[in-house]
């Protein structure tokens, strides 16, 4: 597996890929990798010849208040379990390398970045769009895997990619998740032990969520309701948002008449996470085949 520092380096890989005739694969990630992004590069690797995994903590995303600093960083083992899925490429440039002297262009989507974690983390979009189209430009993929966990990002990517032409495909992969339901995140190892078992009302709620629907529930503000109690019954944590939105739109619902995303952000003690389902009133609530709508 060849390791890039610099943007020539990975344009000179990927251009033998393209001399070759190879399709590329590319999942952009913050490293720290859990079996989530692995995931996502077994995906890539099953569906193109060529799979390039970039890892940068990307300044641009984080608000001043937030934890730029404290993210965890694991080259080594990144490194490590990349290789092992059979990854071809890891593209992992410092931050003077994307960000130089003078950078003063960005990339925003509009109406779709102002709810739900864009009211929460201001110009956290605009970060994560502007990184995303220059790595897309720097790595012309044909196709790039995101989770479904971020689903509000997967649905702000594919809308640039879509408003911009870009020539690539937006695959989007089911979230991974700990046995007793916990989305896989690499911010899951800032809770202790309490915290943990506490992180487990993000999941029951949504379960919850999806059951009533699966009874026949389809107003907004009682579903919204269940959730909010479920998670009020646990004392470490506290809601930063929980909603219901349209899809691909997220435009606010009052009753469910299509597919709709519940999507949580929630504090447990100083850790702030986030989690979804998509509840289709047409699939018993659950999110059955999610991933066709984000
Ligand atoms: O989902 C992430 O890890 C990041 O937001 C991404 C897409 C790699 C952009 O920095």
């Amino acid at each position: 597996m060849l390791v890039c520092r610099t943007i020539s380096e990975i344009r000179g890989f990927v251009r033998q890929a393209r001399a070759r005739s190879q399709t590329i694969g590319f999942v952009p990630t913050m490293g720290y990798f859990h079996e989530g992004h692995l995931t996502l590069m077994r995906e890539a690797k099953k569906a193109c010849d060529v799979v390039v995994v970039s890892i940068f903590v990307n300044p641009l995303q984080f608000g001043p208040q937030e934890d730029f600093n404290e993210y965890p960083r694991d080259f080594e083992r990144d490194k490590r379990l990349a290789a092992e899925v059979g990854v071809d490429a890891l593209f992992t440039p410092p931050v003077e390398e994307m960000y130089p002297a003078g950078f003063s262009t960005h990339v925003e989507v509009a109406g779709l970045t102002q709810c739900l974690c864009g009211l929460s983390r201001p110009g956290h979009f605009r970060g994560v769009t502007t990184v995303v189209a220059k790595l897309f430009n720097i790595v012309l993929p044909d196709r790039a895997y995101f989770g479904q966990k971020d689903a509000q990002q997967a649905l702000v990517i594919k809308r640039m990619v879509r408003d911009l032409n870009m020539p690539l495909e937006i695959v989007t992969v089911p979230t991974v998740r700990e046995p007793d339901g916990l989305a896989m995140s690499s911010r899951n190892v800032y809770l202790g032990p309490r915290e943990r078992e506490a992180a487990r009302v993000l999941y029951r709620s949504l379960k919850l969520a999806e059951r009533a629907v699966a009874g026949g529930e389809m107003d907004v503000a009682r579903l919204l309701e269940i959730v909010r109690q479920e998670i009020a019954s646990e004392p470490l944590a506290q809601i930063d948002y929980a909603e219901i939105r349209s899809l691909p739109d997220l435009e606010p619902l009052a009753r469910l008449q299509g597919p709709g995303l519940l999507a949580l952000a929630v504090r447990i003690g100083k850790t702030r996470l986030i989690d979804n389902t998509i509840l289709n009133p047409g699939n018993s609530g659950g999110a059955g085949d999610a991933f066709n709508y984000v």
